[in-house]
């Protein structure tokens, strides 16, 4: 599978650099073998997240100059409004500083204890933010998506019979929303097609459950839609995303993927009694719902994201670098979720390190090897980030998917980049029963991944 040439010429540069071996090994050892304790200056090639780290382009940074800091009814705030009505279509909307917080503000507003919030995954702050409130978030998945080999064209979509006993036996009363993840980050960056999205909206429509979209990497989904999907092949991506929109009741949405922008988020929706509460919700934790947490000038940088971000020429390249990636890393021998997601390739630990027990947590194992051999920074999500103990028993549950995430910045890096990411990888491969695994020496009771510490076996 070729590279795609980028649409786009470099204007502005930011050096990297790769430190020799000796000092990786120091570095990776001071950090407690957690790359989260990393510093950028030790890293070459970061693909901890796509969140944020994207590149803006020319007309987006001579946006952030109009920037306009009026505390109440800045022009930016027009401005971005005028964008969130002509792409999304809802009633309302307030911008916030970023996805989770919009996140936290909908769940204070319709979140009782007790209640269930269902989806087809949570990503884990939506997870965290319903529980926050004594909700429980509940994953109702097709089950294709726990299978990292099944190349399912649409392995985000809801499982709709499974939907439908859960609605039946917690009781419609008991939810106070239904969710969707689009794309579905937590189970490899897979798309939901049109069809499943219009049966869920048909469902939770039914039972008079109000329907949010996490829409972080909404435009993304909306080209696979256009790729995959038979009836959208003539679609513009817009035309795609409002009628996918058209079925919801509202958004929360993460600016910094899909708006290419470096902080922000939305939460939109039609209901006016709930837009009252969210606004008082989001002047006390926020600020005054013109500018929601933001600065003016990243509302404008926002406004412009949102409309590249759809950019057809943008999104072909995009979705084909991930997947350029994942196939160069298939030819080395080494397993990736498939199909490749959006944002991200998903890299299967288990398979790769076979000999690694999950105890030994072999996601972080391949982790830092990746450091080690090449500079480049990854994301565990695997027993690190999942495995618990079980509250009755007291033995430690594993996750099912052990992963090593690499999350492509938007626009940041090109092909020689994503070449020299596919050639470490087809170097750890050779020499693979090798490496060993990890203990913890360190690590907290929640979200331990972030800052616990480790030593090698
Ligand atoms: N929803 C999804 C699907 C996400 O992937 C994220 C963030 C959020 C919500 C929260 O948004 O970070 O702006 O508060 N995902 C990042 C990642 C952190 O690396 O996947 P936020």
């Amino acid at each position: 599978m070729p590279h795609p040439p980028e649409p786009f010429r470099i204007k502005v540069t930011e050096p990297i650099q790769l430190i020799p071996r000796h000092e990786r090994e120091a570095r990776i050892r001071t950090a407690g073998y957690n790359v989260f304790a990393l510093r950028a200056e030790d890293i070459f090639i970061d693909l901890l997240t796509d969140s944020g780290t994207g590149a803006m382009s020319h007309d987006q940074w001579a946006a952030l100059m109009h920037g306009d800091e009026t505390y109440a009814g800045a022009r930016s705030f027009h401005r971005l409004r005028a964008a969130v009505e002509d792409i999304f279509g809802f009633k309302f909307f307030v911008p916030t500083h970023q996805g989770r917080a919009a996140e936290n503000i909908l769940c204070a507003a319709l979140v009782k204890p007790g209640q269930f919030v269902p989806s087809n995954m949570h990503f884990d702050t939506t997870d965290a933010n319903i529980r926050a409130r004594g909700g429980r978030p509940t994953n109702l998945v097709i089950d294709e998506a726990y299978d990292p080999a099944i190349p399912h064209p649409f392995k985000g979509n809801m499982d709709i019979g499974k939907l439908r006993v859960f609605i039946e036996k917690v009781g419609a009363g008991n939810i106070p929303l239904g969710m969707m993840t689009i794309t579905n980050n937590a189970g490899g960056g897979q798309p939901i097609s049109m069809e499943n999205l219009k049966a869920v909206a048909a469902v939770y429509r039914s039972h008079k459950i109000p329907f949010f979209i996490d829409a972080a990497r909404y435009a993304e989904n909306c080209y696979f839609i256009k790729l995959r999907e038979r009836g959208h092949k003539n679609r513009s991506v817009r035309e795609i995303a409002r009628e996918l929109f058209g079925l919801a009741d509202g958004i929360t949405m993460s600016a910094k993927k899909d708006a290419i922008v470096n902080i922000g988020g939305l939460l939109c929706m039609n209901d006016e009694k709930l837009f009252e509460n969210v606004k008082n919700e989001l002047i006390l934790r926020e600020g005054f719902p013109t500018y929601g947490g933001l600065a003016g000038r990243d509302l404008d940088a926002m406004a412009v994201g949102l409309y590249e971000g759809l950019e057809e020429p943008y999104l072909a390249y995009r979705l084909a670098q991930t997947a350029y990636l994942a196939s160069r890393l298939n030819e080395a021998g080494l397993a990736t979720i498939q199909p490749a997601g959006g944002h991200a390739v998903y890299v299967d630990a288990l398979n790769t390190l076979s000999h690694i027990p999950q105890s030994d947590f072999p996601g972080q194992a391949l982790a830092i090897e990746l450091y080690l051999e090449g500079g480049i920074r990854a994301c565990e999500i695997g027993s690190v980030m999942f495995a618990h103990p079980d509250p009755e028993t007291g033995r430690m549950v594993y996750p099912k998917l052990e992963l090593v995430r690499l999350a492509i910045p938007r626009r940041t890096y090109t092909q020689s980049h994503l070449d020299y990411v596919a050639d470490c990888f087809a170097r750890i491969k050779t020499k693979a029963s090798s490496i060993r695994g990890y203990k913890l020496s360190y690590a907290p009771e929640l979200l331990r991944h972030f800052t616990a510490r480790f030593e090698p076996l």
